[in-house]
């Protein structure tokens, strides 16, 4: 059987825009992201063999369920990341901002604990030089689950006064909604009050909680998206 169609070869992936059939919107990577996509940096391919690492941390995305895992060992004398690596499900964007990430723990010889907690998905996006807006929650997904695996360090290296904790605040009582899941939204890509509302009805039946709810949406937008 004969066939027109063309194969398109990995470089030409790589070099091509990513289009929303829907909304005409190109979604364009940068070639600092195809880079990390096509050549992860810190994969780990196979689980590690026990005691190979400190701590491991996991999360899942609650905007695509997919799941990242982060293992770290860290030179207990300086403080300093020796080694990270990671597995995830995530999508191209999710695999290449993992990879940025943990280049920037590991180059020059590990970064310090307190300064890689530093590290802000902005960071790693101005490295990659820009994500589409739409894919900032997937870089999200390196630094959650990088800081479960400090903490599981922190624990299991009985540094209990230096575990991270993050307190979720009840925002809307009567439909029990937080400022995670108004932070959850935002990942997902709400903007506006009404695109918040419309994902959780946070504020429908409580309009003193408002301000508040704007305020947040107004917090969890310039931190992820600057
Ligand atoms: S990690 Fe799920 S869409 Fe990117």
């Amino acid at each position: 059987m004969t066939t027109n169609a063309k194969k398109i070869t990995a470089r030409q992936m790589a070099n091509a825009e990513i289009v929303n059939e829907h909304t005409g919107e190109k979604w364009v990577y940068s070639d600092i992201v195809k880079d990390h996509f096509f050549n992860p940096r810190n994969l780990l391919l196979e689980d590690p063999k026990e005691g190979e690492f400190d701590a491991v941390g996991m999360v899942g995305s609650p905007a695509c369920g997919d799941v990242m895992k982060i293992w770290i060992k860290v030179d207990r004398t300086s403080d300093t990341i020796r080694d990270l690596k990671w597995q995830t499900f995530g999508c191209g964007s999710a695999i290449a901002s993992t990879s940025m990430f943990s280049v920037m723990c590991t180059e020059d010889g590990g970064m310090v604990l307190t300064d890689a907690l530093k590290i802000k998905p902005q960071h790693v996006m101005e490295r990659l030089a820009g994500l589409p807006n739409r894919k900032i929650h997937c870089s999200v997904l390196a630094d959650k689950a990088f800081r479960k695996a400090v903490n599981e360090y922190f624990r299991a290296s009985a540094q209990h006064e230096r575990v991270l904790v993050e307190h979720a605040r009840v925002i809307d009582a009567r439909l029990n909604i937080t400022d995670k899941d108004i932070e959850e939204a935002v990942l997902e890509g709400a903007q506006t009050l009404e695109d918040v509302q419309q994902k959780l009805k946070v504020g429908v039946g409580d309009p003193e909680s408002i301000p508040e709810i704007e305020q947040l949406i107004r917090f969890y937008h310039e931190k992820y998206y600057g």
